[in-house]
């Protein structure tokens, strides 16, 4: 079956940097508001819904700040859950044990290509 309803999300690699601010882009397959994101982490990109696994909200306050303060987690800047970067588990706070959803990706030619079709297969 064909569906068009998430082209691929393209960014430039060079735009991601290393545990630094990350990218947003919008994922209407969820809601008019939803979000998504892309980090880079120990040199991989990693992309997930930007929701909190605690109540449904973003993470970002600030656009594109996820990482905490020591670079080595992502936080959601509500209650503070703490976030593994490269899979997205909860290792701290409210929702400590659940987990981002993560958004398949794939890295190649100095391009960042974002599976967002992904996000909508319930088996995901
Ligand atoms: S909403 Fe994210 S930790 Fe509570």
């Amino acid at each position: 079956m064909m569906t068009n309803m998430t082209a691929p999300i393209i960014f430039k690699s060079e735009d991601l940097p290393e545990q630094g601010k990350g990218l947003r882009f919008a994922l209407p397959a969820l809601g008019e508001f939803a979000s998504g994101f892309v980090v880079r982490f120990h040199g991989k990109a990693y992309a997930y819904v930007n929701q909190c696994a605690h109540l449904a909200v973003e993470l970002d306050w600030n656009e594109g700040d996820f990482f905490t303060a020591q670079k080595e987690h992502l936080i959601c800047a509500t209650h503070g859950a703490h976030y593994r970067p490269d899979n997205g588990f909860c290792v701290m706070g409210p929702c400590k044990g659940k987990s981002l959803r993560a958004i398949p990706l794939t890295e190649h030619n100095q391009e960042i290509i974002i599976d967002a079709t992904a996000i909508i297969n319930p088996n995901l």
